[in-house]
């Protein structure tokens, strides 16, 4: 098992579960903060019906199971496998959703068949240098096809590659796993430098209440 690997299987236990139905009464739902029922939906994505969608990074897996739910044809890429076993355990195998234990880039080098949108939801894409995935997207993603990806904003004066720690017991140090944090601006020149258009980066702010940290939402188009 690689630190990796070992890092997000951690992290896997870590989490609780999403919870079985939101503030609507629904029973999937599409969320890209780390707020509950906050935030736009699954139209970012653009999507005409029975779409080919790849999660990378895809957790536990909620928000595939939703697009699987919507009849589209979802993907669910993650390097964890007590991620995708909490995942397989809690959405089964519908009609509609694959899931698949890669890593991200090596998972888009290796698909035949495109995507029609490509999403990572405080995922694989922030877990990844971007002078590797964002080619390894472009390539993938059919004409018109977005990318759109969201993660906690920079913090002022931090940026490029940064230290996430993973905490574990108390004698033991923490597992390390490696992030990429840039300001809007800086997201949307690589985007438009990887041959991507209509590039969009903005910090949604964090519904009201005590917490102040905004979601970062970044969009682009192939
Ligand atoms: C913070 S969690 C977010 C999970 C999920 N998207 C969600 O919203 O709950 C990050 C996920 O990305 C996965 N991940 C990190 N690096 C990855 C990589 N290079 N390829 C595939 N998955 C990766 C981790 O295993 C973990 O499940």
């Amino acid at each position: 098992m690689t630190e990796t690997v070992m890092a997000w299987d951690t992290y896997a236990g870590q989490r609780p579960e999403r919870k079985r139905v939101n503030s609507r009464g629904e029973t999937t739902w599409f969320n890209w903060t780390q707020y509950e029922d906050h935030g736009p939906g699954v139209e970012l994505l653009h999507l005409a019906p029975r779409a080919r969608v790849l999660d990378l990074g895809c957790g536990k897996g909620g928000n595939a199971a939703h697009l699987a739910a919507v009849g589209m044809r979802a993907v669910g890429v993650d390097v964890s496998p007590k991620q995708l076993a909490a995942a397989r355990a809690r959405w089964g195998e519908p009609a509609g959703l694959e899931l698949h234990q890669a890593d991200a880039v090596g998972f888009l080098a290796g698909d035949r068949e495109g995507f029609d949108a490509v999403y990572s939801v405080y995922g694989a894409v922030w877990f990844t240098d971007p002078a590797r995935l964002l080619p390894a997207v472009r390539k993938q993603l059919r004409p018109g096809g977005r990318l759109v990806f969201s993660q906690r904003p920079a913090v002022e004066g931090c940026y490029g590659c940064q230290a996430s720690y993973i905490p574990r017991g108390v004698d033991e140090d923490p597992l390390v796993v490696k992030r990429w944090d840039y300001e809007s601006a800086a997201w949307e020149r690589m985007l438009v430098e990887h041959g991507f258009g209509d590039a969009r980066a903005r910090v949604l702010a964090a519904p009201a209440g005590r917490r102040r940290v905004g979601t970062l939402i970044v969009s682009a188009r192939a």
